[in-house]
């Protein structure tokens, strides 16, 4: 039978970096799902059951779109195998398909999320058991089937990952530079600086040129799942093939190839250049994005108006003595200040006393999570 495609509609929880979810929620709404609330790290929202497609091809800022299956209350293990057991598991996926379970659990009975993820595994092998005789592997490396758990204040839902690798994996960057930004923060920080594609638009430290090429995609139009060859719903039953290769159709469709103003990367390092020139040859947006190699110090973004974008070196990720992180936020400082009268800036920040040396006041501050690293997105109004 598989996934039920003639419900009225199915609740989702789309998962994002921290600071993101009201940009993810505006995207949601924009593809049409509907009711969505913000919780921390994600989105959850009502749509149609065949939304997951579209929002796996063309949500920018989402890492996961989880489908929910059931809820429950599951105050002891027992509780939670057998909450799990009711799922109708052999519905859903082959048993071929190789499985992992991922659980988070807070202020919960059952508060370890390794055991709560071997529970729900076994309930799930069982039901394939009773059912076939056989049960599916596990292979927590590379799975067929994702399934998440999450357990809160002892209530507990289940669901299947429809993305499969996180959503961030565009395809386009093969080799990621050091400390290069996650795609969908990436795409998230171009998002939160309202930027409309009808002003230029630059970064002075490029890196592997992950903010333009964003940006790039978003000014074209493209959907940013389009270089994706594999994702989790693929392995579901039902998988509706045709209705999926029609979305990719009407995407590739409204690509926009012109009118897209000027946007320039430079970064010091001549390799890093190269890393970015190659990673927009592949994201099918080398004739919008140029970059050269340019010592922040020299940096002049031409003239106003226009947005700049910038992820310095935090001296966190990257490895840099102390007075030449200091160096570089003066040399930051210098270029906006001096250079580049008319311009609004978006520093993301990851380091409160290395931002100090650009000397300027910032007029918003959105807080952001990357990766691990607590860091700010400075705004800057250089007048
Ligand atoms: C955190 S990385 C940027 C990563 C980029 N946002 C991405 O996602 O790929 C910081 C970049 O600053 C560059 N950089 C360091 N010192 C510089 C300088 N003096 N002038 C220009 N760029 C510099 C580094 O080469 C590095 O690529």
């Amino acid at each position: 039978m598989g996934y039920d495609w003639r419900m009225a509609r199915s609740a989702y929880f789309a998962t994002t970096s921290k600071g993101l979810e009201g940009v993810l929620a505006g995207e949601i709404e924009a593809l049409g799902g509907r009711d969505t609330a913000v919780a921390a790290g994600g989105v959850s929202f009502l749509a149609d059951p065949a939304f997951f497609y579209r929002a796996n091809l063309w949500l920018r800022t989402a890492n996961r779109v989880l489908l929910r299956l059931s809820e429950f209350v599951a105050p002891t293990p027992e509780a939670l195998y057998e909450g799990v057991k009711a799922v109708p598991w052999p519905d859903l996926f082959d048993v071929r398909k190789k499985i992992a379970v991922e659980a988070a659990v807070r202020d919960s009975s059952i508060s370890n999320s390794r055991f709560a993820a071997q529970k729900a595994k076994d309930a799930i092998v069982d039901r394939f058991r009773d059912k076939l005789g056989v049960r599916p592997d596990v292979d927590l490396v590379a799975p067929d089937v994702r399934i998440h758990l999450r357990i809160l204040r002892d209530a507990c839902t289940v669901s299947l990952d429809t993305s499969g690798e996180s959503l961030n994996r565009r395809g386009y960057r093969a080799d990621p530079g050091e400390a290069s930004l996650r795609e969908t923060l990436a795409a998230g920080i171009v998002l939160l600086s309202g930027w409309d594609g009808r002003v230029p638009l630059a970064d002075p430290a490029c890196g592997a040129g992950t903010l333009l090429i964003e940006a790039a995609l978003i000014a074209t139009n493209t959907a940013p799942g389009l270089l994706r060859t594999s994702f989790g719903f693929q392995n579901l039953a039902g998988h509706r093939q045709k209705l999926w290769a029609q979305t990719v159709e009407e995407a590739r469709d409204a690509v926009r190839k012109s009118g897209v103003v000027r946007i320039e990367g430079s970064d010091a390092s001549a390799e890093a250049v190269r890393g970015a020139q190659r990673n927009a040859r592949k994201a099918g947006v080398s004739d919008f994005v140029s970059f050269r190699a340019c010592d922040i110090r020299d940096f002049s973004p031409g003239p106003p108006p226009g947005i700049l974008l910038c992820n310095p070196p935090y001296g966190v990720r990257m490895t840099g003595e102390r007075e030449e992180i200091a160096s570089f936020y003066t040399g930051l400082g210098e270029a906006l200040k001096k250079r580049s009268r008319g311009w609004s800036a978006y520093i993301l920040s990851g380091n409160p006393d290395a931002t100090r040396h650009i000397g300027l006041k910032a007029s918003r501050r959105f807080p952001l999570m990357n990766g691990p690293i607590d860091c700010r997105l400075l705004r800057y109004e250089l007048y």
